[in-house]
């Protein structure tokens, strides 16, 4: 990815790809949206598609395939055992990690299943630089607990620092002196951490951890469901890593690491999920659950089409034009944003744009669902589809009350070359429009309330009638325009 200063001095991300595949959308009026809203009991999660017009839910299974990986998609080889595909995925693996032992599983928290499973028993503790949803609830399933161990200034909104999802090694220390090595069922590092606004670690750091575990003997879980973003954040942002190509950061980071695992809905922009590791024990303990849950040892649940995207998709990661566009298209709406007086997550991170709901709408309390009802909101002006990342993200302590969350974002994802910088634009104009009017905006309460994991599908109502406000003045604002 490029990017280039244009005459008038403005400075724009520049595709270094060209679009082959168009997909039409539709912008419904706001008039639906408000229905449709409501319909999905102001979870996003339960809008459909067709209402959708720019959907940054995710950057999960939704990436732009390349016409490498199309065109590898049609030389699958499908058998229930020992296909070629399977052959050429774990030799891409190899060669990229340096890791000789692969398991195949069908998404990143069917890997985290099996991981768990094999490695975590009740009392166990699992130190993070920070948790992902799904990672902490398997976790818990299988009686253990996650302590945290992001540094402070990970946690701060807008900061300067490059590296916002480092560990904290004296906190790291803290948890192992506390806890005791043998209570601690492994380290995990999540590159490009999720819930903290797609924050990275630095190389260095993860080398301290690596050093941390290699004196008390403990195992060192990396999940790279985001490594992508992280390894453009470590090339351009980490001076020793500066002359280092892609694969050589990448090789370096996988030899500090005992067991690698990653959501490949991300991670080679295809879908599907893989383990890989050099230790045997390790390998055997979680080898016997792959039939399972998952499928056959040499597919494990994922077609063979999708391994074959895979395995181009691993390798055109190595690419710096390829994983410099999301992090670039990102850092554009953020900073576009910020000028515009918009809170968002700085320094711009990976996997999407961050908006910072707790600033947004302080005028709503955290019960109330700050983020959620922004993401609420911004479908209402606009279609465009976030996600709350917040308490709602959250499940409730045993005795009910709630987990306030440490951040209340609202997830604007982008998918890797999904976008046009037009679309784009969009966004930002009608973010900018609703931050104007953000008074009207009010929370949000559970009208039905899952136990685990609500946020993918709880339903919500207003708390008043905000919504109907928001709509008329919208009108006023846009007149019949979309
Ligand atoms: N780990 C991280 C860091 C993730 O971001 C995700 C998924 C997973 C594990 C689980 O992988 O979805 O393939 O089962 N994140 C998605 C998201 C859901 O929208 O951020 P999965």
């Amino acid at each position: 990815m490029a990017t280039v200063k244009f005459f008038s001095g403005e400075q724009i991300p520049l595709e270094m790809h060209k679009v082959c595949i168009v997909q039409k959308l539709q912008l419904p009026n706001i008039e639906r949206r408000l229905e449709a809203i409501t319909e999905a009991g102001n979870n996003t999660f339960l809008l459909n598609n067709r209402d959708v017009f720019l959907d940054m839910l995710t950057d999960s299974g939704v990436n732009a395939m390349s016409d490498r990986q199309q065109a590898a998609m049609l030389i699958a080889n499908d058998s229930y055992a020992g296909s070629e595909t399977f052959t050429r995925l774990e030799n891409k693996i190899k060669e990229i990690f340096g890791m000789e032992l692969f398991l195949p599983a069908h998404q990143g928290r069917a890997c985290e299943n099996i991981i768990s499973q094999a490695l975590v028993s009740p009392g166990s503790i699992v130190p993070m630089n920070y948790h992902f949803t799904t990672t902490r609830s398997h976790i818990n399933l299988n009686g253990g607990q996650v302590e945290e161990a992001i540094t402070d200034a990970g946690l701060e909104i807008t900061s300067t620092n490059p590296f916002k999802g480092n560990m904290d090694i004296g906190k790291l220390n803290s948890i192992i002196e506390k806890h005791g090595p043998d209570k601690i069922a492994f380290v995990r590092m999540e590159a490009g951490t999720n819930l903290i606004g797609g924050q990275p670690f630095s190389l260095e750091n993860l080398s301290e951890v690596r050093r941390v575990c290699n004196k008390h003997g403990l195992t060192l879980v990396l999940d790279a469901s985001l490594l992508a973003d992280n390894l453009y954040f470590i090339k351009t942002r980490e001076e020793k890593c500066k002359s280092m190509s892609i694969r050589d950061i990448t090789l370096k980071l996988a030899s500090l690491c005992d067991v690698i695992y990653f959501s490949a809905r991300k991670l080679g922009c295809a879908r599907g999920g893989a383990i890989c590791t050099n230790n045997q024990e390790i390998f055997v303990k979680m080898r016997e659950l792959v039939p399972l849950y998952e499928g056959f040892l040499t597919y494990g649940g994922m077609s063979v089409k999708e391994m074959e995207a895979i395995t181009v998709g691993l390798d055109e990661t190595m690419d710096e034009d390829v994983i410099s566009q999301g992090p670039q298209f990102i850092a554009f709406m953020a900073n576009e944003l910020n000028k515009k007086g918009v809170p968002v997550v700085t320094p711009p991170g990976g996997l999407g744009c961050h908006v910072n709901a707790m600033k947004f709408v302080d005028h709503i309390p955290q019960n109330e669902y700050p983020a959620g009802a922004l993401a609420a909101a911004l479908y209402i002006v606009s279609g465009v589809r976030g996600m709350e990342r917040g308490t709602m993200s959250e499940d409730r302590n045993p005795d009910g009350s709630e987990t306030f969350s440490d951040m209340e974002l609202l997830r604007l994802a982008m998918p890797r070359r999904v976008f046009t910088l037009s679309q784009v634009k969009y966004a930002i104009d009608r973010i900018v429009w609703l931050h104007e009017n953000r008074h009207l905006i009010q929370g949000l309460t559970f009208v039905e309330e899952p136990k685990i994991l609500r946020f993918f599908f709880g339903k919500l109502k207003p708390v008043s009638n905000w919504q109907e406000e928001l709509v008329k003045k919208f009108q006023a604002d846009f007149g019949d325009s979309l």
